[in-house]
């Protein structure tokens, strides 16, 4: 089968190859996906380059995210499930990624994906939406909460926002230009603001002067921000490490009363992810979940994705094997 992979870490252009390579096998548990398209994240570029490295069993096929179609079964697994459509979730902790023609993947981690959902959707949802669910819902249920997604154009703040307002809440969100404040009023947001005006505090305290739940991107430039929004009902959640670690300005947040919690997908609890995963897909089959805008590339052209993926590019970039 056709596959990009690597062998060490490294710039893209210097490590990622695309050849022939056997294709896989299902074992006992697994499955064997036909790839309709692969998705790439932010954490599919830091282990290429080797920012966030995880161990390389011999080669890596990169791509945590994808969509596809259920070829073959190992043993164990229901043989129903060939020929169901499926989107995969942290398919590259094993070798076989997402970037490639096949992958085998563990069943659970291959979920169903109804027929309103589109191969891209599918291929969009793994990291994104599974982290935004877990921002959350960690800390229980959201009807009639005040949620604020700090970065709401980005791909875990379009799904966050789309999973707040599905679950109740009324949501306000955070974004830096006229084009990604169309992204965020398009996914359902309550209140879009952008960030850089001196009024927003302002702004998002008409809205409500406390917030329930912070889905936060970026801690260090927001925590004045988000303090200043806290209160005993608020969980300031954490998921991404930008910028140099802020200084943590205790007497303030005891005096808000306010809880911290920090999220890192690849160590959320067992039980959590599945039940995350199952929820999101029947998200998708009440059509509560849309894609942002797709940036398609062939599998020949995986250096230019991960270089469009670095340059911060606005959507999600794809790479349809
Ligand atoms: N912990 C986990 O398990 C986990 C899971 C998924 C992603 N992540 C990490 O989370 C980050 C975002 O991932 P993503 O896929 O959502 O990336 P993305 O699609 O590039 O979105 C990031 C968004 O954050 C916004 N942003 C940056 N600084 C901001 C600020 N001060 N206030 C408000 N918004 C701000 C950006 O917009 P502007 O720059 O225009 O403001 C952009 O829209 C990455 O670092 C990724 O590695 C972590």
């Amino acid at each position: 089968m056709r596959a990009a992979f690597y062998d060490r870490t490294g710039p893209a252009s210097e490590v990622l190859q695309v050849d022939e390579i056997a294709k896989p096998e299902p074992r006992a548990g697994e499955v064997l996906v036909r790839v309709a398209i692969s998705g790439l994240n932010p954490t599919d570029v830091k282990t290429r380059s080797g920012i966030t490295p995880r161990p390389i069993n011999g080669f890596q096929i990169p791509h945590q995210d994808g969509s596809g179609t259920i070829e073959a079964v190992g043993d164990g697994v229901d043989v129903k499930r060939v020929g169901e459509r499926v989107w995969m979730w942290m398919a590259a902790v094993d070798r076989f990624g997402t970037a490639a023609q096949w992958c085998v993947q563990p069943a659970e981690q291959a979920t169903h994906l109804d027929d309103t959902g589109s191969d891209a959707l599918g291929a969009c949802l793994g990291i994104p939406a599974m982290t935004a669910h877990r921002c959350l819902f960690a800390d229980g249920p959201l009807d009639g909460a005040a949620v604020l997604v700090a970065g709401g154009a980005g791909a875990v703040g379009h799904y966050a926002i789309e999973l707040a307002k599905r679950a109740g809440a009324r949501v306000a969100t955070t974004v830096s230009n006229d084009e990604k404040a169309g992204l965020a009023k398009a996914a359902g947001a309550d209140l879009v603001v952008d960030y850089r005006r001196r009024d927003a505090l302002d702004e998002l305290k008409d809205f409500s002067p406390v917030m329930d739940r912070i889905v936060e991107v970026n801690l260090p430039a927001n925590v004045d921000l988000d303090l200043a929004l806290a209160g005993p009902s608020t969980t300031v959640v954490t998921y991404a490490a930008t910028g140099t670690d802020p200084t943590l300005p205790i007497r303030r947040c005891m005096t808000a009363n306010v809880s911290l919690r920090f999220v890192l997908l690849y160590g959320v609890p067992r039980p959590a992810l599945l039940a995350a995963a199952s929820d999101i897909g029947i998200a998708v089959s009440e059509r509560a979940l849309s894609e942002l805008p797709i940036h398609r590339y062939t599998l020949d052209e995986i250096v230019a994705a991960h270089e469009a993926v670095e340059a911060a590019t606005v959507g999600k970039v794809v790479v349809v094997p």
